[in-house]
């Protein structure tokens, strides 16, 4: 193993840090949205079926590549198959960081925005709510923020400062030091916010909706997004746990590992349905708000809950946004560690020096993607601005594609001996389920995704 790569210290370390990647904006912001739009519990139980079936499969098989190979998602490839063309899986995986950390920086920045608002107490200040209806001037606030043009740039800078510096101090002293600061600090902030939310008056409406099925709300694009979704919110596919993994000790038990990061990931999305849900049908809005549900319904929610209990309604909204802050660093120091790992291998630049390359690059492209809600919204390609191009690449194409790769590489490429004995840790510890495990890695997860992958990219290419 090459000394000079950093590694992880614990094993606690190993899963925060997995679990600091995976839980995101993808759990408390986006899986929300998705559940609201896609009927409540039956979008959970499909949710559910992909992530145990599909994502953490490629999770494992990212686990058992990352830490055979102890080198970076396209390096990896090139130990373990060299001259060979899995090599794309992870040229697409070091683009794919630069292309998701650019737009997710956005809604950081927007998430940073709205914690010092927050904090300095200006969600209170934008107006009086009637019955819960008023969305106006939330809805007003949000657009003209978002739309102009320098604010969210500063926001979207100083978010990548914050992830730059993590990232920067290495492994160890960066990011598992961090993600065990912050983990833990954002667990208990959602413990905080289920219990307080669950104790808003009329709660038992919204936990009826997210407990009950809907299935006449589940259409193919329901379950097509539920697998985009479930790939999202593992972060899997783009190398960036192969990346993590070639930093994890012989000892660490790739199977239970995986396993934990995807209890803990799951939990957390159904938790923050937990938080939200219950909230929002306490003032009787519409769950299925779309983007907006987190910026513009819940500050709406929090204003409501400010002006009958101040001290709580304070906490409870600058407590949120913060729960929203640290997920979203955890995640994307992931990003960043993807591309910063390639480039101070491959070309043999200090961490520091690669960490401001890919900083500087990731900070031009996500003002690319801020400006796509304002100055340049009508600068599109195919009919998308570059926010939505990006989010598209990654999430549609890259990671489905980098995930089928990557499951049929360990599956069938890579010496079975090989993937068995990085799964039980070269014999010292039994897997007990070896034969089903493998048998989602070979057959299950790669056909499910070829099979999703054609269903949803055919009717794109029939409508251009
Ligand atoms: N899993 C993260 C989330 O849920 C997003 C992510 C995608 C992180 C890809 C790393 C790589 O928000």
């Amino acid at each position: 193993m090459n000394s000079s790569r950093g590694s992880f210290a614990s094993q606690l370390g190993v899963v925060l840090a997995s679990a600091g990647s995976a839980v995101g904006l993808g759990n408390i912001w986006r899986f929300p949205m998705e559940v609201g739009r896609g009927g409540g519990a039956a979008f959970i139980l499909i949710y559910l079926g992909f992530i145990f079936l599909m994502a953490m499969p490629v999770m494992l098989s990212e686990f058992v590549i990352g830490r055979a190979a102890h080198s970076n998602a396209i390096g990896a490839f090139q130990k373990l198959s060299p001259g060979k063309p899995w090599i794309a899986a992870g040229i697409m995986g070091v683009l794919g960081g630069f292309l998701v950390l650019s737009f997710y920086s956005v809604v950081a920045g927007w998430t940073l925005h709205y914690t010092v608002a927050s904090a300095l107490g200006q969600l209170q200040g934008q107006g009086p709510v009637v019955d819960g209806q008023s969305t106006m001037d939330f809805g007003q606030a949000f657009n003209s923020f978002v739309s102009n043009p320098w604010q969210p740039l500063i926001y979207v800078a100083l978010f990548m400062l914050l992830t730059h510096l993590v990232v920067a101090r290495g492994i160890q002293h960066g990011i598992e030091r961090y993600s065990k600061l912050m983990m833990p600090m954002l667990l208990v902030i959602i413990a905080f916010q289920v219990c307080f939310s669950l104790t808003m008056p009329g709660a038992a409406e919204g936990i009826r909706f997210l407990l009950q099925p809907d299935l006449n709300k589940v259409t193919s694009e329901v379950v097509l997004g539920a697998m985009g979704q479930a790939f999202f919110s593992l972060s899997v596919g783009i190398g960036c746990l192969i990346t993590y993994s070639s930093y994890f000790s012989k000892e660490t038990r790739l199977v239970k590992s995986a396993m934990n990061v995807c209890i803990i990931d799951t939990l957390v999305a159904v938790l923050s349905g937990f938080i939200i849900f219950p909230t929002v049908f306490s003032v009787g809005i519409a769950p299925d708000a779309g983007s907006g549900l987190v910026f513009i319904t819940l500050p709406n929610v929090f204003l409501l809950a400010f002006s009958k209990m101040p001290v709580v309604g304070y906490l409870f909204s600058l407590l949120f946004y913060l729960l929203l802050l640290l997920a979203a660093l955890t995640s994307s120091i992931s990003m960043h560690e993807i591309c910063t790992a390639f480039i101070s291998e491959h070309f043999s630049a200090s961490r520091r020096k690669a960490a401001a390359i890919v900083t500087l690059v990731c900070l031009v492209l996500g003002c690319f993607c801020s400006l796509s809600f304002g100055p340049w919204r009508d600068v599109t390609f195919c009919g998308r601005g570059f926010f939505d191009l990006f989010d598209f690449t990654v999430t549609k194409f890259l990671m489905p594609l980098g995930g089928f790769m990557m499951t049929l590489f360990v599956g069938w490429y890579l010496d079975r001996r090989l993937v068995e004995s990085e799964l039980t840790n070269a014999g010292s510890i039994s897997v007990r389920m070896m034969r089903p495990l493998l048998f989602l890695v070979r057959w299950v997860a790669p056909v499910g995704i070829l099979v999703i992958f054609i269903n949803e990219l055919f009717p794109l290419f029939m409508k251009s």
